[in-house]
């Protein structure tokens, strides 16, 4: 309906449609509050202008009118509140098997590594009909990951991650902008979506990988010598990291955390804040030693030993994702 129309863009994902119904539904809220308004407005004014031998008379409230004008207004409130709130918790939830892809942006580029390995700037490729996770962050200020054509919008915070989903439903090349203010070549920090037909986008996969993200985390991972206290037989001076992802933590002060991306990165960045319960401060930051794609491998690293035994040997859970260990993988 809206495809020749150039001011509304093209409806690419599967929550797309949802948005645009609200809009559509507060546009013609809008515009019939705004015609009945200006109806009352010129009809008053001639109903009641000043006319010879008519004297004005003060007119002393209505209690059947002014519930008139508070319950009406309140149920479309409602509506609106309750709608608004369903899309929005639907663009919120990320399906729980969603293809995942780390976002790192910076002035003014974005940085993109798939789960897979595969690395991109300002490009992004994803099969149709596939839920992708983001999960994003940035090396200096603040940004913002938005895609007019999938209707999502999420901003990119330094320090921590945020995650934004989307489900492409139609092969093309979309629009992807920042939409935060990010410096003086903020307008320049665009870059492209590129949705494939999942056998264009399988034949693209396979073309230069250096390996899964989980294997180049796994080999920081050794590299950084975490694996000396971090032993998967549990005799470490840290925690075992197996099957730790997604399960809650107890910590030394009685709390009980969510192990998720952020709580693995902040236990990277700052190990001191959320201690776990029975295990010494000894753990040393790694704040300015490793970089955001690095601590993206490490966090994709921890994932992939969630569904691993506690006693397994080390490297099997990355092996299973299908791609070899690549000794040459760089990570800058
Ligand atoms: Cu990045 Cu604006």
């Amino acid at each position: 309906m809206f495809n020749n129309f150039p001011l509304w863009p093209e409806r690419a994902s599967t929550v797309a449609s949802n948005v645009d119904a609200l809009f559509i539904f507060l546009l013609i809220v809008a515009g019939m509050m705004t015609l009945l308004i200006f109806t009352c407005v010129i009809f008053f004014a001639a109903r009641y202008r000043r006319r010879a031998g008519v004297r004005a008379e003060q007119v002393e409230g209505s209690t059947p009118l002014e519930l008139t004008w508070s319950i009406i207004p309140m149920f479309v409130f409602m509506v609106i509140f309750f709608w608004g709130a369903v899309v929005y918790f639907r663009e919120r939830t990320p399906p729980r098997d969603a293809t995942e892809v780390y976002v790192v942006a910076k002035q003014w580029m974005w940085k993109l590594e798939h789960a897979e390995g595969q690395r991109e700037i300002n490009e992004l490729h994803v099969p149709v009909g596939r839920d992708v996770k983001l999960i994003m962050t940035s090396q200096d200020v603040i940004h913002s990951f938005y895609v007019p054509a999938f209707r999502i919008k999420q901003d990119v915070l330094p320090g921590r991650y945020t995650v934004e989903w989307f489900r492409a439903t139609k092969a093309g090349t979309y629009h992807l902008f920042c939409a935060e203010y990010c410096g003086t070549q903020h307008s320049g920090m665009v870059g492209s979506i590129v949705v494939m037909e999942p056998a264009q986008y399988e034949a693209w996969m396979g073309g230069g990988s250096t390996g899964p993200l989980s294997a180049t985390g796994e080999k920081i991972f050794a590299e950084l010598g975490c694996a000396t206290c971090h032993r998967m037989d549990g005799s470490g001076r840290g925690p075992n990291l197996q099957g730790v992802f997604g399960k809650p933590v107890a910590l030394t002060d009685g709390r009980t955390v969510m192990a998720d991306e952020n709580y693995i990165r902040e236990c990277i960045l700052d190990p001191a804040a959320k201690r776990v319960k029975g295990f010494q401060p000894i753990m040393p930051t790694f704040q300015g030693l490793v970089s955001e794609e690095q601590v993206n491998a490490l966090v994709a690293y921890v994932k992939s030993l969630a569904t691993a035994k506690p006693s397994e040997a080390p490297g099997k859970a990355t092996a299973s994702a299908g791609a070899p260990h690549d000794a040459g993988s760089q990570v800058n």
